[in-house]
């Protein structure tokens, strides 16, 4: 491996750094850490593309319009440099799963773009601008993709050259990268590559490090997290070691996978304080002659039986899901069924999108492909009862106090905005001194989408006399 360059604290010129995330929460936290990479060069974030000397797309390939969305920006962007003067010496990045998925491709039709990293070489980007000289590199053809070397990532990641600063006090932390399920509609495991966990001292000393920048509430990230085995007793015992962390009062973990969810992680919701009532586990579909097409290794009753016993654990958690509707050769029958587990289980939120023909996954050549119309029908039957549940349970809520992390200002002056232990967003009239901390809020109306209250006499009688000179 060929050493980082020098960093230049200090010497080296501002340069302004445009990142532009898609897709899962994964990309949001490489995103957050290939900007910690570019620190040390000069780089800081900006919040917009023009006049940036450097800008990446950190890409998903999860579903076509994610990618063409891609190609879409590389022409706006491409027209910038070419228009606007500040922007002429700007340099285009792609990087994440569609850098991964299409790199050759990616060069071939755009060649607006510099340079092409995928999700395990994305800390190789400070070398790659070096090599090239100037930031701005016409000579191309260095595309670090196709490689899955997560270890050596992380490792380089770990460094002090890529310290990891924050802003606010929720962040993401990965623990797991890639996957070997290989569902048969899925790109994950051909983009980010076989199961990896990061060993569990690792984690910990970057969760320690956040905790000291002060986040009170982690978000373990992983394709499939609960897979995790970087410690003995897996994801379980990790989330042990990190509820003992001084300073982090809150725990969440995304995206499980059914089949992974032990005993252990079971028990642990309904022991571990910290460990948050809200658990994200995608089911895609209720029938299974879908779910086998699919290769899910797991059926609707199986899953249903797994819900029962994470409820008996957690009787209030908050339950999310992902599916998807039009998988190839799913009939009317077959999606009644999907409708028939969504009422079975009531999700307090969800994700659910159309069949999405991906190149290269088993599916995409499977016959009875489903009609777009159709798709969209279902998908629309499907959303508008998920949606009905999504209200119900934040109704439920209206009338108790939740304790809240605030995280930011809100939109209007005197407003305040976080998160409740069910990851509802929730409104407050409080002072800013209240960023950072947990405070109780009686929670006294529902919007489209999100939570309104007012500080609980206690915390907001603590709030008042923070905001008073001593
Ligand atoms: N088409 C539609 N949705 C997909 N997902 C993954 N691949 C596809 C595809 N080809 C969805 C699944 C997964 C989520 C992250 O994206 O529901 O859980
Ligand atoms: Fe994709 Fe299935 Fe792996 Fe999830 S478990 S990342 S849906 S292949």
């Amino acid at each position: 491996m060929t050493a980082a360059p020098e960093p230049q604290a200090g010497s080296a010129p501002e340069k302004r750094l445009f990142i532009k995330t898609y897709g899962c929460q994964m990309n949001v936290y490489d995103s957050e850490r290939m900007a910690d990479v570019l620190r040390p060069l000069g780089y800081g974030v900006v919040d917009s593309p023009e006049g940036a000397d450097l800008v990446v797309l950190n890409t998903c390939h999860i579903r076509e319009k994610a990618a063409e969305k891609v190609y879409s920006e590389i022409g706006r962007l491409k027209e910038l440099r070419a228009e606007d003067p500040a922007s002429a010496g700007m340099s285009i990045a792609v990087a994440g799963c569609v850098a991964q998925a299409e790199g050759q491709e990616l060069m071939n039709r755009a060649p607006a773009v510099d340079f092409v990293i995928g999700p395990q070489a994305f800390h190789k980007l400070p070398e790659l601008i070096a090599q090239s000289g100037k930031t701005r590199s016409r000579a191309r053809g260095e595309r670090l993709s196709s490689e899955f070397a997560a270890e050596e990532k992380f490792d380089a990641l770990a460094g002090p050259a890529a310290a990891r600063k924050v802003t606010g006090p929720a962040a993401f932390l990965t623990v797991q990268e890639g996957c070997d399920k290989f569902c048969t509609f899925c790109v994950v495991p051909y983009t980010r590559g076989a199961e990896f966990s990061r060993p569990a001292g690792a984690i910990l000393d970057e969760a320690r490090a956040l905790a000291d920048q002060g986040v009170r509430e982690v978000t373990l990230l992983g394709q499939n997290v609960n897979a995790y085995d970087g410690a003995p007793g897996g994801l379980a015992a990790l989330v042990r070691a990190l509820a003992g962390v001084p300073g982090l009062d809150r725990i969440r973990y995304t995206t499980s996978h059914p089949r992974d969810m032990d005993a252990a992680l079971i028990a642990a919701h309904g022991e571990v304080e910290a460990l948050m009532p809200y658990l994200h586990l995608p089911v895609q579909s209720g029938s299974d002659r879908v779910l086998k097409a699919m290769n899910r290794a797991h059926t609707a009753e199986s899953y249903l039986r797994l819900i029962e016993r994470i409820r008996a654990a957690r009787p209030d958690i908050a339950l999310s899901g992902d599916f998807i509707v039009g998988f190839p050769g799913e009939t009317d029958a077959d999606f009644e069924a999907t409708l028939a587990l969504v009422r079975a289980v009531r999700y307090a939120s969800a994700f659910s999108f159309k069949y999405s023909r991906r190149p290269g996954t088993p599916a995409a050549s499977m016959p009875d492909q489903v009609d777009e119309t159709v798709k969209a029908e279902r998908l629309a039957r499907l959303q508008a009862l998920l949606e009905a549940q999504r209200q119900g349970f934040n109704a439920a809520v209206v009338g108790r106090t939740v304790p809240v992390l605030f995280e930011r200002k809100g939109r209007f002056a005197g407003q305040v905005v976080g998160r409740s232990p069910y990851l509802q967003g929730v409104f407050a009239e409080g002072p800013e001194t209240l960023i950072g901390q947990i405070a109780g809020v009686e929670i006294t109306a529902t919007g489209p989408n999100s939570l309104s209250g007012r500080l609980a006499q206690n915390t907001a009688d603590q709030a008042t006399a923070m905001m008073e000179p001593a």
